[in-house]
C-alpha cells in the first residue's frame, strides 16, 4: 500500500514501514508542505502526519483511499477527528509515552524562569559576573512555593509527583474533580479556577486546545494572579492569548513566564523575545531521544495497524466507527 509519512523519524522504525508498504517520505526536519501534503495524499492509503500538519476536509476530500491518520503526537487539535469519523478513516495519537519526557520540561521551566537560569547564563557568557554579592541576582524559590495545575490528566498528575519532590503544595482545577482517594494520593487539592489562580506561585497549563481552553488565560485571569507568580505553558500556544501575556509581562503584572508553546507557532507575537522575564523553549516537551523514538514507533503500530484493517491500538475514533 501507499504511506506518506510527513516528517523525519528514526530510519530503524521507518524500515517497519518500509518492509510492507512504498513510502512517500519528508526527508527534511522542516514541516512538508501544504500543497505537497495536498498533491500526495490522492494515491495513499495511510498517513503518519505531525502535529504541525493540518488534516482537515480540504485534504481529506482528496484522499479517497486513505484507511489510517496516525498522527506523531498525543494532541490531534491539528485533525478534523469528526470528519475523518464521518469519511470512516481511524484517526490515532501517541498516548501516555511522552508523559515524562513533558512534565521533566515543566519542570525544567519552572526552575528557569523561578531561578532565572536563562537570564543568568547570558550575564555570565556576556563577562558581567564581576563579584559575589548577597543582594545580586536573585530568583524566586520553588521549594515550598504552591503550584497551580490548570488540567489535571497525565501530564498534570506528572507535575504533580515531581512537585512533591520539591515540597510544594498542589493545587489544582479540571471541570471534573477527581475522585478524593485519587487527590489523596496524589496529595493535591481541588480548587476552582479563580482560586487558582489568586494563590498560585506557578500556574501550569495542562489542558488539550478544544474550543472551550482556546484563550482559557487571557487578561483577566492574568491579572488575578499573584505580581509575584509565573505562567508555565506545555501544552498548547493558543489557551493562552499572548498579546494579554506580552502586555502583563512588560507591565510586571505578574513575575514571569516558561514557554514552550506559542499561539501562532512558530512565530511569536512580537516583543516577546525582547523581555527578560520570560523563559522560550521551541515546542520540545516530548524532545528526547528516548520518548521521540517511543513516539515514532507507537505511530508506526498505529499506521500498521489501520493498513491492515486492524483497530489501532490507540485509537481516537474506533468506537464511534464500530458503532459503541
Ligand atoms: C504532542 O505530542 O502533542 C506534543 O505537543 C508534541 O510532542
Amino acid at each position: 500500500m501507499n504511506v506518506l509519512v510527513t516528517g523525519r523519524i528514526p530510519d530503524d522504525v521507518l524500515a517497519l514501514i518500509k518492509k510492507e508498504h512504498n513510502v512517500e517520505i519528508n526527508t527534511h526536519d522542516r514541516p512538508m508542505d501544504r500543497e505537497k501534503i495536498l498533491s500526495n495524499i490522492i494515491d495513499k492509503d495511510g498517513i503518519l502526519c505531525m502535529i504541525t500538519d493540518r488534516i482537515d476536509k480540504e485534504l481529506l476530500d482528496k484522499a479517497q483511499h486513505l484507511k489510517i491518520i496516525a498522527n506523531f503526537g498525543v494532541g490531534f487539535n491539528n485533525i478534523d477527528v469528526k470528519a475523518a469519523t464521518e469519511r470512516k478513516i481511524p484517526v490515532s495519537n501517541t498516548p501516555g509515552i511522552l508523559t515524562d519526557a513533558t512534565a521533566d520540561l515543566t519542570f525544567a521551566l519552572i526552575l528557569a524562569s523561578g531561578r532565572r537560569v536563562v537570564e543568568g547564563d547570558k550575564l555570565t557568557r556576556a563577562g558581567k559576573f564581576k563579584y559575589w554579592a548577597p543582594l545580586l541576582f536573585l530568583g524566586h524559590e520553588v521549594t515550598g512555593k504552591t503550584l497551580g495545575i490548570v488540567g489535571m490528566g497525565r501530564i498534570g498528575r506528572a507535575v504533580a509527583k515531581r512537585a512533591l519532590g520539591f515540597d510544594m503544595k498542589v493545587i489544582y482545577t479540571k471541570p471534573k474533580r477527581l475522585e478524593r482517594s485519587e487527590e489523596k494520593a496524589l496529595n493535591i487539592e481541588y480548587v476552582d479556577f479563580e482560586t487558582l489562580l489568586e494563590e498560585s506561585d506557578f500556574v501550569s497549563l495542562h489542558v488539550p486546545l478544544v474550543p472551550e481552553t482556546r484563550h482559557l488565560i487571557g487578561e483577566n485571569e492574568l491579572k488575578l494572579m499573584k505580581p509575584s507568580s509565573f505562567l508555565i505553558n506545555t501544552s498548547r500556544g493558543p489557551v493562552v492569548d499572548e498579546t494579554a501575556l506580552l502586555n502583563v509581562l512588560k507591565n510586571k503584572v505578574i513575575k514571569g513566564a516558561g514557554l514552550d508553546v506559542y499561539e501562532n507557532e512558530p512565530e511569536l507575537t512580537s516583543g516577546l523575545i525582547d523581555l527578560d522575564n520570560v523563559v522560550l523553549l521551541p515546542h520540545v516537551g516530548s524532545g528526547t531521544i528516548e520518548t521521540r523514538t517511543k513516539m515514532a514507533l507507537m505511530a508506526t503500530e498505529n499506521l500498521l495497524a489501520g493498513l491492515n484493517g486492524e483497530i489501532p491500538p490507540n485509537c481516537l475514533n474506533c468506537d464511534d466507527l464500530i458503532g459503541r
